[in-house]
């Protein structure tokens, strides 16, 4: 990590657009029917009249009643265009389905097994229509949750869709996690109904999801239907009078379901992620606001037009696959690929031989995923024709210059701009981005997207240029998340309070002298582990609710290809050997308690933790030590001599 923030602190390289891409971009479309010059131009106006910028970008979405207000902010609380009757569903399925754009392919599906689906927008409208019927039937109305876990497979869009079209929240919980970690969710989301599958492929192995749910169904105490989808026809035990099929849920079911017209504040999801503590967070999106800001990013970042095959490689279980595999694209009327499985599985060509065989032409995927790539060799690539690609995407923590060069050049052939977007799951869309028109910098995610203002600032606020600060967002965007699901307080703390009005994003970054964004990384108790992320507190509590442990302390090891991996530091209880074999069950025992995300990398055993006097964790120093950087002040420590049997034992790492 120190070589590559050291690279990137060093990096100058500027690669200017494509004059053809450019000008036939989206982007230069709509400056140009409204006489803006230039994208400086652009983002100048649009800074100084937010409001007229997306009121514009509003106006592109179906509208059941307009709306009479683009924006009321009395910080930290925003309302977006209010006083209109919307439904994201319309926009994403309804309009499309009205014409002959009805029978353009909306999802091509590839299982890992390499079977395959197609789904026209009136395919998946009639689906959607179907599932929604049935949720109905189920009694679950506007405002109740449905908690689904589901792998890569159409009916997770599918059972999404459904959901938002009746006016229920939607909370999606990544298929990787295991079954505490969807039952911590879904109770506290107060799920009415779960939906999930029998089993599905991954890397070759066969997951059974509906046994994992069932581990814990019982311990969701608002749980009362669950919907299995059938993917490989395995034999589940299904509850009498609570589950059923996804097949026998819709049969005889109508193809039409009328959409609920919601208030454009309405929550469309939840979806959890790591905070500092060990609880998640539930993150709060609407209908309205979300479909604009998505939508508009969508189509001016990736310059998606009608006869593009995108391709976005994140699960749905994350915001990635949320904005821009479901909401944004099916807005914006794209053809989008769905992967079930793993890139490169049963070898490294497989993601290139999808590029070739449906003609992707834009790709967006992890920096942890092209080092992947990277490693395993040019002859991968090179063995298949990816002619069709005309634009690449980053996102998800840093690119680092070499992974950057590599995905421009033997990927991308030289051709391709890299969108590196940088975005949170609470930002709900893309915030700092380059475009197509803009001049890209290797290892930045270049400017600000129309209208937001984000800084670097000090501890006092004061805005940094050419050093490393608090990255923080100054003003309001449409697809904000509007507060953390029964934790409103919890919303303003974490994110608003540092600096009162101001949000703060938890990353550290670097503004040059041009206005690029460097993003150096988390500043806070957050991994990024291969692009996930996952919070040092819930590994820990994890790895204590085993018997054997007493403490733990997790912090991230700087790794190459993984950008960190995680490392465990744990004492164990009198008498308990500290062997091998231990470290293995631990391992397991946090694979089952989270998911195989956040099994710990490393483990060490140790004596004792840096404590304070008052016998709080110091994981500040451990990370320095993990990281091989000065410590600093440990006079405070209540055991200083634990610094030195860390430094010792990390030696070993
Ligand atoms: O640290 C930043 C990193 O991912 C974090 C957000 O994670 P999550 O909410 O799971 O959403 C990931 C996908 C949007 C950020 O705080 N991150 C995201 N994109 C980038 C990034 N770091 C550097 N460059 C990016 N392009």
């Amino acid at each position: 990590m120190r070589g590559q923030l050291d690279a990137l602190l060093k990096e100058e390289r500027v690669f200017n657009p494509d004059e053809e891409l450019a000008e036939n971009s989206n982007i230069r479309a709509w400056m140009d029917a409204r006489g803006i010059g230039g994208y400086d131009e652009l983002l100048e106006r649009a800074s100084s009249d937010p409001e007229w910028f997306w009121d514009e970008m509003a106006s592109e979405l179906e509208w059941f009643r307009p709306y009479t207000r683009v924006l009321e902010w009395e910080p930290p609380h925003a309302r977006w265009f209010t006083g209109g009757k919307f439904n994201i569903t319309y926009s994403a399925l309804d309009r499309h389905v009205m014409g002959p754009e009805r029978n353009r392919v909306a999802y091509i599906w590839e299982g890992e097994d390499g079977s395959i689906r197609k789904l026209t927008y009136y395919d998946l409208y009639r689906e959607v229509n179907r599932i929604a019927n049935a949720l109905k039937d189920m009694g679950v109305s506007r405002g109740d949750r449905v908690s689904i876990y589901l792998p890569m497979i159409p009916e997770l869009p599918i059972a999404m869709l459904a959901c938002a079209r009746i006016g229920a929240v939607h909370s999606v919980v990544f298929s990787g996690f295991w079954a505490k970690a969807f039952r911590e969710r879904a109770a506290d989301a107060g799920a009415k109904v779960a939906i999930t599958a029998d089993a599905f492929y991954r890397r070759g192995k066969v997951i059974k999801l509906k046994e994992t749910l069932d581990m814990v169904a019982d311990e969701i105490p608002s749980l009362e239907r669950v919907i299995v989808a059938d993917r490989m026809g395995e034999d589940v035990s299904m509850v009498d009078g609570r589950d059923i099929y996804w097949s026998e849920a819709v049969e005889g079911m109508d193809d039409e379901c009328p959409c609920q017209e919601l208030d454009p504040e309405d929550p469309l999801f939840i979806l959890y992620t790591s905070g500092t503590t060990g609880k998640p967070k539930g993150v709060v999106h609407t209908h309205g606001g979300y479909a604009v800001g998505v939508s508009s990013t969508y189509r001016f970042v990736f310059d998606v037009k009608d006869q593009d095959i995108w391709w976005c490689l994140a699960d749905i279980g994350w915001i990635t696959g949320h904005s821009y595999i479901v909401y944004a694209p099916l807005i914006e009327g794209a053809t989008s690929v769905i992967y079930e499985g793993a890139p490169d599985h049963p070898d490294p060509g497989r993601i290139w031989s999808m590029v070739e065989r449906y003609g992707v032409s834009i790709l967006y995927t992890a920096p942890t995923t092209v080092r992947l790539f990277m490693k395993y060799g040019d002859k991968w690539p090179e063995k298949y024709d990816l002619r069709t690609l005309r634009i690449l995407g980053s996102v998800g923590e840093p690119i680092n210059p070499e992974a950057w060069m590599w995905y421009y050049r033997t990927v991308g052939g030289g051709r391709c701009p890299i969108m590196d977007t940088w975005w949170q799951t609470e930002t709900g869309m893309h915030i700092i981005t380059p475009l197509p028109v803009t001049p890209l910098k290797p290892g930045s995610a270049g400017k600000p997207f129309p209208t937001v203002i984000a800084d670097v600032v000090d501890d006092e606020g004061r805005s940094l240029r050419g050093s490393g600060g608090h990255l923080v967002i100054k003003t309001p965007w449409p697809a904000m998340f509007r507060t953390l699901f029964r934790e409103p307080e919890r919303y303003v703390d974490a994110y608003w309070s540092t600096f009162p009005g101001i949000y703060l994003s938890g990353d550290v970054a670097r503004i040059d002298e041009d206005g690029y964004f460097w993003i150096q990384g988390r500043e806070d108790d957050v991994l990024n582990v291969a692009g996930h992320r996952i919070s040092t507190a819930e590994v820990e509590s994890a790895l204590v609710s085993h018997p054997d442990v007493v403490e733990a302390a997790v912090v991230g090891k700087p790794d190459i290809l993984r950008g960190e991996e995680i490392a465990a530091f744990v004492t164990l209880r009198d008498k308990v050997e500290p062997t091998p074999r231990l470290k293995g069950v631990l391992r397991e025992h946090v694979r089952r308690e989270i998911g195989p995300i956040a099994s710990p990398s490393y483990i060490e055993f140790v004596e004792d933790l840096p404590k304070t006097r008052s016998g709080k964790i110091m994981r500040r120093v451990i990370k320095a030590i993990v990281r091989g950087e000065d410590v600093g002040d440990v006079s405070t420590l209540s055991n200083p001599e634990s610094v030195s049997m860390l430094e010792d034992r990390v030696r070993t790492f």
